[in-house]
């Protein structure tokens, strides 16, 4: 299994969809698997049910993927030490993006629900995360300034 990790705005559902190409694996998206198997959107899920049970959806699916795939995982996936050790038994790839690369990405976002607000929130969540996110890597690779094809290039290389 090859888990992509990485906060929003890494750019991990594009990395996923064409490193699955190249390596001809299913491809998985979970939070839009979880939109469906919940059939609404992320951000109602947490307005409505709040983000612990999102988060108990995500735990669960995760764990249910059985096929061989390469997963694009939510940004928030490390958070919980059962999903580190589960994420652990696949190749995990840490798509590492500057913090002024993840603000220029999502200065028009509306949809994520963990991204509203203050922009030092934000930056703490980001500053927690950045060493989980590390620890956890079989691989980091750096998108700053890069093309997809670019960073595709550098998973395969080192897969
Ligand atoms: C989250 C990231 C989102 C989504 C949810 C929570 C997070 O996924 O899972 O809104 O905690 O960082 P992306 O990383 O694909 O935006």
């Amino acid at each position: 299994m090859i888990y992509l990790i990485g906060f929003m705005g890494s750019g991990k559902s594009t990395i996923a969809g064409k490193l699955s190409d190249e390596l001809n694996l299913p491809y998985i998206e979970m939070d839009k698997a979880i939109e469906e198997k919940e059939k609404m959107p992320i951000s109602d899920m947490f307005a409505q049910f709040g983000e612990t049970y999102f988060r108990k959806c995500e735990t669960h699916l995760l764990k249910s993927i059985n096929e061989e795939s390469v997963v694009s995982t939510g940004g928030g996936v490390i958070l919980k030490e059962e999903n580190q050790d589960y994420l652990s038994t696949g190749t995990v790839v840490f798509l590492r993006a500057s913090w002024n690369t993840i603000v220029s990405r999502l200065q028009n976002d509306q949809d994520r629900p963990l991204w509203k607000g203050d922009l030092t929130e934000k930056q703490a969540i980001f500053a927690v995360r950045q060493p989980i996110y590390e620890s956890l890597a079989h691989q980091i690779i750096d998108v700053d300034n890069k093309s997809p094809e670019e960073i595709v290039n550098e998973i395969m290389a080192r897969l």
